[in-house]
C-alpha cells in the first residue's frame, strides 16, 4: 500500500500515531510521544475523560451541523485550534509550514512556537489570517521585547504566553534515548535512523533543524543538550504576575496564559486584563502527579464565569466525543498538540489536514447525536460519571 493509501485509511488519530511511529526513528518519535516523570499525568489526560458522559439527545433537527464559532474575537470553522510545538522541522522538513498552510486551510489558528524551526516571515508567507505566537519568556526582558515588536509586526494577532515552564519537565525518553540539539549520533541511534530510511534522507536534503527563534533572539543554545535542557538555559524560572502585567502593556492584541490549571489563577488573570487562559498540563510533560485538564475544567469555568475571560483547553485530546465533553463543559475551543504532529509526522501537510478531518467529522457526529446542531448548543449536555 502506497503512503496516501495508507494515510486515507487512517480511521483515527491513534491510527495516525502507528503512521508517525513506523516512520520515526524511535528517538524522535518518543520526544513527540513521551512525557514527564512516570509519565502519569499524560495516562490520566486520557482516563479523565471517562469521569464525563455525553448525553444522547434525541428528537432534534440535526440536518446540517454548523461547527464555526468565535474564540478570541476571531471566527474560526471549527472549535480547534493547532498548538505550539517545537522543533516541528524534526518530524517533518518545514513543519511548521505544512501545518501553517494546513491550519490556513482548515480555517483554524496556528500558534507559532518559540522554539519553532521556521522563522517569522517564512511562516507569515504562507500562514492564514489566523496567526497565533506562543511565547516562552526569555531570561532578557529586552530581547523578549524585540520578538515582540517583530511578531506584532508579522500580523500575529493573538500571544499565548506559556507559564508553566520555570523548568522543563523531566523527559525520561529522551534522557535515555540520547535525543540532544543537535541530533547526537550514537550508534544506536545512527542504527534507529537507518532503520528508518524515509525519514533520514528527507532529513539529509532539509538539513539539521535548528531552533530559529531561539538562535535569533537568545544566542545559539550549547552543543548536546537535551531539548530541556536548551529550554531550561534560556528561559525565565521567575515569572510572575508582574511579567504579566508587563506583557499586558507591550502586547496590544488579545493576550493569553497556558498552562493555567487552578481556580485562584484564572482570578488573577482576570484582574491582570488577561483576555484567555489555555487549561494545560503541557500534555502531561511538565508536572508529573498534575490532574488532568478535563478534570479540572469544570471549577476553572465556575471561577471564571462572568468574567469574560475565554477558557481553551488541551492535553490528551484524541477524538470529537472528547472535545465535545470540553465543549459542553464551557470551554472555547480545544488546543491540539499530539493529534496534528502525528499527522505531521505520518504525512506532512497531508497528514495535518487528515488529522484535523477525522476530528471535525468526529466531532460532528457528536454534536449531532447529542442533538445539538451548533457548538454553542452543545453546553451543558454532559453529566459527570
Ligand atoms: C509541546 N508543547 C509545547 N507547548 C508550548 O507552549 N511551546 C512549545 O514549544 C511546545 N512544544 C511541544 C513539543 C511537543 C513535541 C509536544 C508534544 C508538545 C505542548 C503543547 O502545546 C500542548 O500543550 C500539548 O501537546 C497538549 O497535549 P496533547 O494534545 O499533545 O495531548
Amino acid at each position: 500500500m502506497n503512503a496516501s493509501a495508507r494515510l486515507a485509511r487512517a480511521a483515527t488519530i491513534d491510527d495516525l500515531r502507528g503512521l508517525a511511529r513506523a516512520r520515526l526513528p524511535r528517538m524522535v518519535f518518543d520526544y513527540i510521544d513521551g512525557a514527564s516523570g512516570m509519565e502519569a499525568t499524560a495516562r490520566r489526560n486520557r482516563s479523565g475523560f471517562d469521569r464525563f458522559l455525553l448525553r444522547p439527545d434525541i428528537m432534534a433537527d440535526v440536518s446540517s451541523i454548523d461547527l464555526s464559532t468565535t474564540v478570541l474575537g476571531e471566527r474560526l470553522a471549527m472549535p480547534f485550534v493547532i498548538g505550539p510545538t517545537g522543533l516541528n522541522g524534526a518530524f517533518w522538513p518545514e513543519g511548521d509550514l505544512c501545518i501553517a498552510r494546513a491550519a490556513r486551510a482548515g480555517q483554524v489558528p496556528f500558534v507559532m512556537s518559540t522554539a519553532a524551526t521556521s522563522g517569522l516571515d517564512p511562516v507569515v508567507a504562507v500562514a492564514g489570517p489566523l496567526r497565533w505566537f506562543q511565547l516562552y519568556l526569555f531570561r532578557d526582558r529586552a530581547l523578549v521585547g524585540t520578538l515582540l515588536e517583530r511578531v506584532r509586526a508579522a500580523g500575529f494577532t493573538v500571544l499565548q504566553v506559556t507559564v508553566d515552564t520555570p523548568l522543563a519537565g523531566r523527559r525520561n525518553r529522551d534522557i535515555r534515548n540520547g535525543f540532544s540539539l543537535p541530533f547526537r549520533w550514537s550508534v544506536r541511534n545512527l542504527l534507529d535512523t537507518a532503520l528508518h530510511p524515509g525519514w533520514a534522507l528527507q532529513m539529509l536534503g532539509a538539513g539539521t533543524p535548528r531552533l530559529r527563534l531561539f538562535a535569533e533572539f537568545a544566542g545559539q543554545p550549547g552543543c548536546g543538550q537535551t531539548i530541556a535542557q536548551v529550554l531550561q538555559q534560556q528561559i525565565s524560572r521567575s515569572i510572575g504576575w508582574d511579567d504579566v502585567a508587563w506583557l499586558r502593556a507591550q502586547w496590544p492584541g488579545k493576550l493569553v496564559l497556558k498552562g493555567v490549571g487552578l481556580p485562584a489563577h484564572i482570578r488573577q488573570a482576570v484582574a491582570a486584563g488577561v483576555d484567555g487562559v489555555v487549561v494545560s498540563n503541557h500534555g502531561g510533560r511538565q508536572l508529573d502527579g498534575a490532574p488532568s485538564t478535563i478534570e479540572t475544567l469544570p471549577c476553572l469555568v465556575d471561577a471564571a464565569a462572568g468574567s469574560g475571560l475565554e477558557l481553551l483547553i488541551d492535553s490528551g485530546f484524541r477524538c470529537g466525543a472528547d472535545a465535545a465533553k470540553a465543549l459542553a463543559l464551557g470551554a472555547a475551543a480545544v488546543q491540539l498538540g499530539r493529534p496534528t504532529l502525528y499527522g505531521l509526522a505520518a504525512a506532512g501537510e497531508a497528514g495535518v489536514r487528515h488529522a484535523l478531518r477525522i476530528l471535525a467529522d468526529d466531532l460532528a457526529l457528536a454534536v449531532a447525536l447529542s442533538g445539538a446542531s451548533t457548538v454553542a448548543g452543545l453546553r451543558g449536555k454532559v453529566d459527570p460519571g
